[in-house]
C-alpha cells in the first residue's frame, strides 16, 4: 500500500509517496525551501506543491516540529508562533481539495519509522529516539508503544533548555568542535537515563549520518546507544504510517 509523507521543518518541506510493505519512498523525494516566516497559510501553500508535485490525490501523512493533539500545533519552538493553537489538520486537508490529512510531531513519525524498518525494529522495553537537527526531538516507546509528544529536548540542564546547548544548531553556532559537543550530548543522555532509564536510545537527525563522529566519544551511558537507520526519510515514512494508522 502507498500512501504520501510530509516532513515540515524549519529550512525545507520534503516528501514523497511511501510504500508501507517495504518503509521507503517508492519515487525521489521533492523538496521545497520553507517560506520565511514560517506561517501556516505560506507553509500549507508549500505542502500543496509537494502533494501535487507528484499528482497524489488520497490519505496525506504531514510531520510538525512541534507538540501536535487531535491535528492542532500547541506549540512552534523552531516555525512560527502563529502556528500555535492552528488546526493544521483541517487546513491541509482544505488547502488539499479535501484529501484526509493526519498532522504529527516530527520526531515521533521517525520514531514509529526506526520502530518498524529501522534500528528499533523488534526492540521491547523503553527505547527512546532523539533527533538532533535545529531542535532536538524526542520519542518515547514503551514494548513499541509510543507516547507522543514527549519533548524531552526542552528538558532543563544546567539552567539551560537542552535543545539550545547540545542540538546540532548549538554546536554550529559556538563553532564547537565535536569533542566538546559530544561532551554536552552525553550530559544531556545522562540526564535522560536517570529519569527514564530507557534500554536503548536511537541518535536520528542529520548527524546519524556521521556517528563515528562523536558516538565513540560518549561515555557514561548505561543504555546501548546506536545511530538511526532511515536517516533523512524516517519523517515521510513516518507521517505515511501514521496516515494509514488514521486510516483503519
Ligand atoms: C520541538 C519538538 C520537535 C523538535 C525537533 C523542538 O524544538 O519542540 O516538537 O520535535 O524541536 O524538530
Amino acid at each position: 500500500m502507498q500512501i504520501f509523507g510530509v516532513d515540515i521543518g524549519g529550512s525545507g518541506i520534503k516528501g514523497a509517496p511511501v510504500d508501507l510493505e517495504r518503509g521507503d519512498l517508492t519515487q525521489e523525494r521533492h523538496k521545497v525551501l520553507t517560506p520565511q516566516p514560517a506561517i501556516p497559510d505560506g507553509v500549507a501553500g508549500c505542502v500543496v506543491e509537494v502533494v501535487r508535485h507528484f499528482g497524489w490525490d488520497g490519505p496525506v501523512g504531514v510531520t510538525f516540529p512541534g507538540v501536535v493533539t487531535g491535528g492542532t500545533i500547541r506549540t512552534a519552538a523552531n516555525m512560527d508562533g502563529a502556528w500555535v493553537g492552528t488546526d493544521a489538520a483541517t487546513l491541509l486537508a482544505r488547502e488539499l481539495g479535501g484529501m484526509p490529512v493526519t498532522v504529527l510531531n516530527d520526531a515521533d513519525a521517525a520514531g514509529v519509522a526506526e520502530m518498524t524498518y529501522g534500528a528499533g525494529r523488534g526492540r521491547g522495553g523503553t527505547v527512546i529516539l532523539l533527533t538532533l537537527g535545529t531542535g532536538i526531538g524526542s520519542a518515547l516507546f514503551t514494548d513499541g508503544r509510543l507516547v507522543p509528544n514527549s519533548e524531552l529536548g526542552h528538558l532543563e540542564l544546567h539552567g539551560h533548555d537542552a535543545e539550545t546547548r547540545a542540538s546540532v544548531k548549538a554546536k554550529e553556532d559556538g563553532e564547537l568542535t565535536w569533542e566538546r559537543w559530544a561532551r554536552r550530548v552525553q550530559k544531556y543522555l545522562v540526564h535522560v537515563e536517570m529519569l527514564f532509564s530507557p534500554d536503548l536510545f536511537i541518535i536520528g537527525g542529520g548527524v546519524s549520518r556521521k556517528p563515528e563522529k562523536f558516538l565513540p566519544l560518549i561515555e557514561g551511558v548505561r543504555a546501548e546507544i546506536v545511530p538511526a537507520k532511515l536517516q533523512n526519510n524516517a519523517g515521510i515514512v513516518g507521517a505515511a504510517m501514521a496516515a494509514r494508522a488514521a486510516k483503519g
